[in-house]
């Protein structure tokens, strides 16, 4: 069976519009979303794009600002700090990579905690693997959601993860742990990779190599997240790190590329934007 992350980002985020609608009557306006896109990258393009169409569907005011891949880092912070301290902004996202000369770390931290929609912000990584409520990062909390959609059981299941990104790979090792999943966290250098993917029941790879995973890697019936976003080197199509023609037949669940795992990055952000802005209202309401 394949997933479909657009099917069911698509039904989310129509719950979302209806929740969204209501929002103007209760608390007089609706959420407030700011992505920074920093150059003209062509894939950063299409995702700050991405994001901005979705705001749309789910109601939440969206504002892209956009500057120059020269832009010193003490400017950029500038922007973050004052987009911190503005009560009409309830999200902040600073689209990445960016370039070599800005600090991505301090960039991160510099954004508030409370606005932190991607969840990156060191406080609450932190508050992730303590177990404290925080902002879950947006493709971890997605994954988590299809595999419920399609009924898959976590608890009790050997896990692999393929890929130690602190955006994906981390996290979503922790997510499936939490759930009572015995997680192995494997990467590229990993000794005899395909003979440790085989022992997975889920299986989920962010690595950033097109096809990496072959068929002889995957076990019959093992549950298959793709979590990569490449070319095709022969096509110069979007393919995922999953030989998905290959893998597919001996999947019983797989996300495809696209239409998997991406849209449900994006609905998850619509999630946290939301999150942030009931967050704010509450605690203004404690501070009154
Ligand atoms: N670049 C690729 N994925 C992401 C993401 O989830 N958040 C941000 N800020 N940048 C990205």
């Amino acid at each position: 069976m394949t997933i479909s992350g657009k099917e069911l980002s698509a039904k989310l985020k129509a719950e979302m519009a209806a929740e969204v609608a209501a929002f103007p009557e209760k608390y007089g306006r609706v959420p407030h979303l700011v992505v920074i896109l920093v150059g003209d990258d062509p894939a950063s393009i299409s995702y700050v794009t991405g994001k901005a169409k979705a705001s749309e569907v789910v109601g939440i005011r969206n504002t892209t600002i956009r500057r120059p891949a020269d832009i010193s880092e003490n400017e950029l912070l500038d922007l973050i700090r004052q987009l911190n301290a503005d009560d009409a902004v309830d999200g902040i996202l600073v689209q990445l990579p960016l370039p070599g000369h800005i600090s991505e770390a301090k960039v991160i931290e510099t954004i508030s905690r409370e606005k932190d929609v991607d969840g990156f912000h060191p406080l609450n990584v932190a508050a992730l693997w303590q177990k404290q409520p925080c902002i879950l990062p947006c493709t971890p909390k997605g994954i988590i959601k299809m595999l419920k959609a399609a009924g898959v059981e976590i608890e009790g299941k050997r896990a692999v993860v393929i890929g130690r990104s602190n955006i994906v790979g981390l996290p979503v090792a922790k997510l499936l742990l939490d759930r009572n999943a015995t997680v192995t966290i494997a990467h590229s250098r990993t000794r005899n990779l395909p003979e440790l993917a085989r022992q997975a029941e889920i299986l989920v790879v962010a690595i950033g190599r097109p096809k990496f995973v072959t068929a002889d890697m995957v076990s019959e019936g093992a549950v298959v997240i793709d979590v990569g976003v490449n070319r095709d080197p022969e096509t110069g199509r979007l393919c995922g790190d999953v030989d998905f023609a290959a893998v597919e037949p001996k999947a019983s669940v797989i996300t495809p590329v696209p239409g998997g795992v991406g849209p449900m990055t994006i609905c998850c952000l619509m999630e946290n934007t939301i999150e942030c802005f009931l967050n704010s209202r509450k605690k203004g309401r404690t501070d009154a």
